[in-house]
C-alpha cells in the first residue's frame, strides 16, 4: 500500500478568533480522520515580511525557504481563504508571492539554497489544492476563492473540483471550533478527500 499523502493546510487570516482558522483546523483534524497526514501551519508563525524586491535583492528571507520547503515538502494543500473586498487578503498575497518568487542568496539564504530554489514555480507545481473559505456575510468569502484559484493555476497547482464556502460563519462553530452542521463538515471532507485522492494519484506519476 503507497503512503498516505501528506497535506499542508494553512489559514489567510491572522485574527485570534479567525473563522478561517477554524475552518482550516476542522480541515486538519478531517485529514487525519481520512488517514492522510496533515501538517496545520499558522502563517504568522513565519517571520516573512512585506514583499519589497529591494530587501529581497539583498537575500531571501530564512523564513521564505522555510515556506518553500514546506510548501513543496506535502503533496497537497488545503487553504482556507478569508474574503477582504471581494478578493483574498494581503497576508496571503504576500506569502504566495514570496514563496513564488525566485531565491536569491544573502545572509539567510546560501548559494545552494538560493540554487535548490532558483525556480520560482518550484513549490507550486504539481500540487493538489483544495479551497475552502468563511465569511460572517452570506457568500462565505467564495469570491476570494474565484481571484486564488487562478493565481493557483496560473503557478501550475491543480485544483480540486469541489471548493467550500461557509456562510454566518460567526454561528457556525460550536466552543470546541468544531462545525456545528453535518452538512458543511461534509463538505469540507468532501474537498479533503479529492485533495487526498489527487495528491495520491499525482505522486504515483
Ligand atoms: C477590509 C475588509 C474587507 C472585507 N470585505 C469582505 C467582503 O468583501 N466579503 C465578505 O464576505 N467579508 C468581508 N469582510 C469581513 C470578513 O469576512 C471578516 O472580517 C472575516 O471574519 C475575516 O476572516 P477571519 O475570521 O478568518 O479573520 C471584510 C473585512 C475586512 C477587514
Amino acid at each position: 500500500m503507497s503512503t498516505p499523502p501528506s497535506i499542508l493546510i494553512f489559514a489567510g487570516s491572522s485574527r485570534v478568533n479567525s473563522f478561517n482558522r477554524k475552518l482550516a483546523k476542522e480541515a486538519a483534524r478531517l485529514v487525519r480522520d481520512a488517514g492522510a497526514r496533515p501538517t496545520y501551519i499558522e502563517l504568522q508563525d513565519l517571520n516573512i515580511p512585506l514583499y519589497n524586491a529591494d530587501l529581497e535583492a539583498r537575500g531571501t528571507p530564512r523564513d521564505v525557504i522555510r515556506l518553500k520547503e514546506l510548501m513543496h515538502g506535502h503533496a497537497g494543500w488545503i487553504i482556507a481563504s478569508p474574503e477582504y473586498n471581494g478578493s483574498y487578503t494581503a497576508l496571503l498575497k504576500n506569502t504566495i508571492d514570496w514563496a513564488s518568487s525566485p531565491a536569491i542568496a544573502g545572509a539567510e539564504c546560501s548559494a545552494l539554497e538560493a540554487d535548490t530554489w532558483k525556480n520560482g514555480t518550484k513549490p507550486f507545481t504539481g500540487k493538489v489544492v483544495g479551497l475552502l473559505s468563511a465569511s460572517p456575510g452570506g457568500l462565505g468569502g467564495l469570491r476570494s476563492l474565484d481571484h486564488l484559484a487562478p493565481l493557483l493555476r496560473n503557478l501550475h497547482c491543480w485544483l480540486a473540483p469541489q471548493q467550500f464556502a461557509l456562510g454566518k460563519a460567526a454561528d457556525a462553530f460550536d466552543a470546541q471550533g468544531h462545525l456545528k452542521d453535518a452538512s458543511a463538515e461534509a463538505k469540507v471532507k468532501a474537498v479533503v478527500n479529492e485533495v487526498i485522492f489527487g495528491a495520491s494519484r499525482l505522486a504515483q506519476l
